[in-house]
Protein backbone atom coordinates (compact mmCIF):
# COMPACT_ATOMS: atom_id res chain seq x y z
CA UNK A 1 0.00 0.00 0.00
CA UNK A 2 1.06 3.35 -0.71
CA UNK A 3 2.16 5.45 1.85
CA UNK A 4 1.47 9.01 0.91
CA UNK A 5 2.86 10.70 4.09
CA UNK A 6 6.45 9.26 3.90
CA UNK A 7 8.92 12.02 4.65
CA UNK A 8 12.04 11.46 1.70
CA UNK A 9 15.01 13.98 2.50
CA UNK A 10 18.87 13.27 3.23
CA UNK A 11 18.15 11.84 6.62
CA UNK A 12 15.22 9.82 5.54
CA UNK A 13 16.10 7.87 2.03
CA UNK A 14 14.44 5.50 0.17
CA UNK A 15 15.73 2.50 -0.26
CA UNK A 16 17.95 1.96 -3.36
CA UNK A 17 15.31 -0.39 -5.14
CA UNK A 18 12.14 1.04 -4.25
CA UNK A 19 10.12 1.22 -7.48
CA UNK A 20 6.53 2.78 -6.63
CA UNK A 21 3.41 0.43 -6.62
CA UNK A 22 1.06 2.16 -9.36
CA UNK A 23 2.95 4.36 -11.88
CA UNK A 24 0.80 5.55 -14.37
CA UNK A 25 1.39 7.73 -17.51
CA UNK A 26 1.74 10.82 -17.37
CA UNK A 27 2.78 12.33 -21.06
CA UNK A 28 5.48 11.46 -23.58
CA UNK A 29 8.45 11.03 -20.74
CA UNK A 30 6.57 11.75 -17.27
CA UNK A 31 5.16 9.09 -14.68
CA UNK A 32 3.29 9.37 -11.39
CA UNK A 33 1.98 6.94 -8.64
CA UNK A 34 -2.07 6.74 -9.62
CA UNK A 35 -3.78 8.72 -6.99
CA UNK A 36 -1.21 11.55 -7.24
CA UNK A 37 -1.32 11.90 -10.77
CA UNK A 38 -5.96 11.95 -10.66
CA UNK A 39 -5.52 14.86 -8.25
CA UNK A 40 -3.18 16.53 -10.51
CA UNK A 41 -5.27 16.12 -13.24
CA UNK A 42 -8.11 17.84 -10.94
CA UNK A 43 -5.42 20.40 -10.25
CA UNK A 44 -4.15 21.00 -14.39
CA UNK A 45 -8.51 21.14 -14.94
CA UNK A 46 -9.03 23.79 -12.26
CA UNK A 47 -5.87 25.56 -13.29
CA UNK A 48 -7.12 25.43 -17.10
CA UNK A 49 -10.66 26.87 -15.78
CA UNK A 50 -8.66 30.20 -14.23
CA UNK A 51 -7.08 30.08 -17.89
CA UNK A 52 -3.51 28.27 -16.95
CA UNK A 53 -1.97 25.88 -18.64
CA UNK A 54 0.00 23.46 -16.86
CA UNK A 55 2.27 19.91 -17.45
CA UNK A 56 4.51 17.84 -15.50
CA UNK A 57 7.79 18.53 -16.07
CA UNK A 58 9.43 15.66 -14.13
CA UNK A 59 7.61 13.06 -12.10
CA UNK A 60 8.96 10.03 -11.23
CA UNK A 61 12.54 9.31 -11.23
CA UNK A 62 14.41 5.98 -10.49
CA UNK A 63 17.40 6.29 -8.45
CA UNK A 64 19.61 5.35 -11.57
CA UNK A 65 18.08 8.49 -12.96
CA UNK A 66 18.40 10.36 -9.94
CA UNK A 67 22.04 9.03 -9.86
CA UNK A 68 22.58 10.47 -13.35
CA UNK A 69 21.06 13.86 -12.83
CA UNK A 70 23.23 14.31 -9.68
CA UNK A 71 26.15 13.19 -11.43
CA UNK A 72 25.33 15.68 -14.85
CA UNK A 73 24.66 18.43 -12.49
CA UNK A 74 28.20 18.45 -10.30
CA UNK A 75 29.65 18.48 -13.73
CA UNK A 76 27.53 21.23 -15.23
CA UNK A 77 26.49 23.53 -12.28
CA UNK A 78 29.54 22.65 -9.37
CA UNK A 79 28.71 21.14 -6.20
CA UNK A 80 27.19 24.20 -4.25
CA UNK A 81 24.45 24.99 -6.77
CA UNK A 82 23.94 21.18 -7.04
CA UNK A 83 23.24 20.42 -3.49
CA UNK A 84 21.41 23.31 -3.03
CA UNK A 85 18.70 22.14 -5.62
CA UNK A 86 19.11 18.25 -6.38
CA UNK A 87 18.80 15.33 -4.16
CA UNK A 88 21.75 12.73 -3.78
CA UNK A 89 20.00 9.55 -5.41
CA UNK A 90 17.64 7.11 -2.86
CA UNK A 91 16.89 10.90 -1.25
CA UNK A 92 14.95 12.22 -3.62
CA UNK A 93 10.98 12.61 -3.65
CA UNK A 94 10.92 11.65 -7.07
CA UNK A 95 11.89 8.20 -6.48
CA UNK A 96 8.43 7.81 -4.73
CA UNK A 97 6.31 9.07 -7.82
CA UNK A 98 4.59 11.38 -5.40
CA UNK A 99 5.61 14.82 -6.81
CA UNK A 100 6.15 16.78 -9.86
CA UNK A 101 8.05 19.51 -11.08
CA UNK A 102 5.39 21.97 -12.96
CA UNK A 103 5.53 23.40 -16.66
CA UNK A 104 3.76 26.06 -17.93
CA UNK A 105 3.00 25.70 -21.23
CA UNK A 106 3.56 29.34 -22.58
CA UNK A 107 6.47 29.37 -21.69
CA UNK A 108 9.59 27.21 -23.58
CA UNK A 109 12.42 25.25 -21.61
CA UNK A 110 11.80 23.46 -18.41
CA UNK A 111 10.08 23.97 -14.94
CA UNK A 112 13.23 26.25 -13.79
CA UNK A 113 12.23 28.52 -16.81
CA UNK A 114 9.26 29.61 -14.81
CA UNK A 115 9.32 32.29 -12.16
CA UNK A 116 7.68 32.80 -8.88
CA UNK A 117 5.97 35.41 -10.24
CA UNK A 118 4.31 34.11 -12.67
CA UNK A 119 0.22 34.72 -12.56
CA UNK A 120 0.12 30.40 -12.77
CA UNK A 121 2.62 30.03 -9.92
CA UNK A 122 0.80 32.74 -8.09
CA UNK A 123 -2.29 30.53 -8.90
CA UNK A 124 -1.02 27.09 -8.44
CA UNK A 125 0.53 28.01 -4.96
CA UNK A 126 -3.04 29.55 -3.69
CA UNK A 127 -4.64 26.03 -5.10
CA UNK A 128 -2.28 23.35 -4.78
CA UNK A 129 -3.80 22.37 -1.05
CA UNK A 130 -6.90 22.00 -2.19
CA UNK A 131 -5.90 18.73 -3.92
CA UNK A 132 -3.79 17.64 -1.59
CA UNK A 133 -0.72 19.30 -2.88
CA UNK A 134 2.02 21.32 -0.98
CA UNK A 135 4.61 23.28 -1.87
CA UNK A 136 7.82 21.02 -0.65
CA UNK A 137 10.59 23.95 -0.50
CA UNK A 138 9.32 27.14 -0.03
CA UNK A 139 11.52 30.44 0.64
CA UNK A 140 13.07 30.97 3.34
CA UNK A 141 12.97 27.14 5.21
CA UNK A 142 16.42 26.32 3.51
CA UNK A 143 17.47 25.29 7.03
CA UNK A 144 14.50 22.67 7.78
CA UNK A 145 14.37 21.65 4.18
CA UNK A 146 17.45 21.71 2.86
CA UNK A 147 17.02 22.86 -0.31
CA UNK A 148 16.68 26.59 -1.48
CA UNK A 149 13.30 27.93 -2.96
CA UNK A 150 11.79 25.71 -5.65
CA UNK A 151 8.55 27.42 -7.19
CA UNK A 152 8.05 24.35 -9.28
CA UNK A 153 8.39 21.09 -6.93
CA UNK A 154 4.33 20.00 -5.52
CA UNK A 155 4.28 17.11 -3.35
CA UNK A 156 1.49 14.76 -3.04
CA UNK A 157 0.07 14.36 0.59
CA UNK A 158 -4.05 13.96 0.25
CA UNK A 159 -6.48 16.39 0.65
CA UNK A 160 -6.63 16.06 4.43
CA UNK A 161 -3.29 16.60 5.41
CA UNK A 162 -2.69 19.36 2.75
CA UNK A 163 -5.63 21.28 3.95
CA UNK A 164 -4.46 20.80 7.77
CA UNK A 165 -0.86 22.05 6.52
CA UNK A 166 -3.06 24.73 5.26
CA UNK A 167 -5.01 25.63 7.89
CA UNK A 168 -2.07 25.84 10.86
CA UNK A 169 0.28 27.88 8.47
CA UNK A 170 2.77 25.28 8.81
CA UNK A 171 5.14 25.28 6.18
CA UNK A 172 7.12 22.53 6.04
CA UNK A 173 6.53 19.04 5.94
CA UNK A 174 9.32 18.28 8.25
CA UNK A 175 7.65 20.32 10.96
CA UNK A 176 4.33 18.75 10.05
CA UNK A 177 5.46 15.38 10.12
CA UNK A 178 7.67 16.22 13.54
CA UNK A 179 4.37 17.83 14.63
CA UNK A 180 1.46 15.10 13.07
CA UNK A 181 2.90 11.95 11.84
CA UNK A 182 5.98 10.47 13.29
CA UNK A 183 4.66 8.74 16.31
CA UNK A 184 2.28 7.22 13.88
N1 LIG B 1 14.99 19.02 -6.51
C1 LIG B 1 14.67 18.06 -5.48
C2 LIG B 1 15.29 18.43 -4.18
C3 LIG B 1 15.09 16.68 -5.90
O1 LIG B 1 16.08 16.56 -6.65
O2 LIG B 1 14.47 15.74 -5.47
ZN1 LIG C 1 11.27 18.31 -8.10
Amino acid sequence: MTNYLILINRDNPLKDSFVPENLVKVNDTEFLEKETYNHYLLLKESAKEAGYEIDVDSGYRSYDHQKRLYEEWLEKYGEDYTKAYCAPAGTSEHQSGLCFDVKLIRIDGNSENSKPTDPEIIWLHKNLYKYGFILRYPEGYEDITGYNYEHWHYRYIGVEHSTKMYNEDIKTFEEYYEKYLKDN
